[in-house]
């Protein structure tokens, strides 16, 4: 059985003002039991109402997801006793009260009371590297603290889903580290992770398999190795006063993606090979042009290339 089985999902907001909008286009993903996958795509792509659907917190337009078999409309139960959840943000911990009181009410929300409580509340607290400061209200808490405390929270009732949406937003760069290397333990482990991101280095430093997302749709489903070099792939080379006629021989050179901006001013040449890059570099050092700078798209420029690239078009 697989733990994640999405079909043709789909989701419209309906606005009051404004036209409804399709955050959700036709999504179609499978995701066998222990994996982690890594759902990347830039802000607003649908990463979000897809973890609120998986987690029965919205209801599908159309399409079907089972979450460990469960079916996310018809058996919210059974999905809801599958999975945890735990949202980016600092929100949904009662500051007045100490970690161990936090985790033993939610504890208690899942039905385990007694010496079982204390038993996975002390181990919980352990295992996200609260012990020490289990007795402290959270209210003092650095955001670091207060998102393993929530990942403490969504591992509460054992479950064999785990929702991570962008668990490190907000987080001092340390602290995000410490909390990827949590979850990187939760590898392995036989949990399932569903985690959402819109951070390359983040998703491929966790994932089995990423998929990127943009504009409601899947684009594609990788390893992080193949998305890694296809985004790395991807050059830009800026220079200044570069000739037209050398900019029309820039164009046509095999791996140049586009040449944009005016023979005077700014010229930017996109690029989709290394070899690509030299070859551009080569013939402006020919050409004696000496303005010239190398930099990286960010990923959602590259997000738009492999988008259009593929041909799956994106509507307005
Ligand atoms: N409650 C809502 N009502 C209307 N539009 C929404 C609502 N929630 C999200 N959206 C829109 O749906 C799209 C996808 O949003 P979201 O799922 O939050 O994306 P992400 O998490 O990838 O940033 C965006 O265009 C967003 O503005
Ligand atoms: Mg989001």
């Amino acid at each position: 059985m697989s733990a994640l089985e999405i079909t043709g999902l789909r989701r419209v907001y309906q606005r009051k003002r404004g036209d409804p909008l399709e955050a959700l286009r036709g999504i179609d993903l499978v995701v066998p039991e222990g994996e982690v996958h890594g759902l990347l795509g830039p802000n607003g792509a649908g990463k979000t109402t897809l973890c609120k659907i998986v987690s029965t917190v919205l209801l599908p337009t159309s399409g079907t997801v089972r979450v460990l078999g469960h079916d996310v409309v018809t058996d919210t139960a059974g999905v809801k006793s599958s999975l945890g959840i735990v949202f980016g943000g600092d929100k949904g911990a009662y500051d007045r009260l100490t970690a161990r009181q936090n985790l033993t009410f939610w504890a208690s929300v899942y039905g385990i009371t007694g010496t079982r409580r204390r038993r996975r509340v002390g181990e919980l607290l352990e295992r996200v590297g609260l012990a020490e400061r289990a007795e402290e209200v959270v209210g003092g808490f650095s955001r670091g603290m207060k998102q393993r405390l929530h990942l403490a929270r969504g591992l509460v009732s054992d479950p064999g889903v785990l929702i991570l949406d962008e668990p490190t937003v907000g987080m001092d760069p340390v602290a995000a580290r410490d909390f990827r290397a949590l979850v990187g333990e939760l590898r392995g482990g036989g949990t399932t992770i569903l985690m959402t991101t819109h951070d390359m280095a983040e998703a491929a430093a966790l994932s089995d398999r990423v998929s990127l997302i943009d504009q409601g749709r899947l684009v594609m489903t990788e390893t992080p190795e193949t998305v890694g070099d296809l985004v790395s792939a991807y050059e830009r080379v800026d220079a200044r006063g570069v000739p037209e006629r050398v900019r029309e021989q820039l164009a046509v050179l095999p791996g140049v993606v586009s040449v944009t901006g005016t023979g005077g001013g700014l010229t930017r040449v996109e690029t989709e090979a290394p070899e690509a890059t030299l070859a551009v570099q080569r013939a402006l050092v020919d050409a004696e042009v000496r303005d010239v700078s190398l930099s990286r798209p960010t990923l959602e420029e590259v997000y738009l290339h492999l988008v259009g690239g593929r041909g799956m078009g994106v509507d307005p």
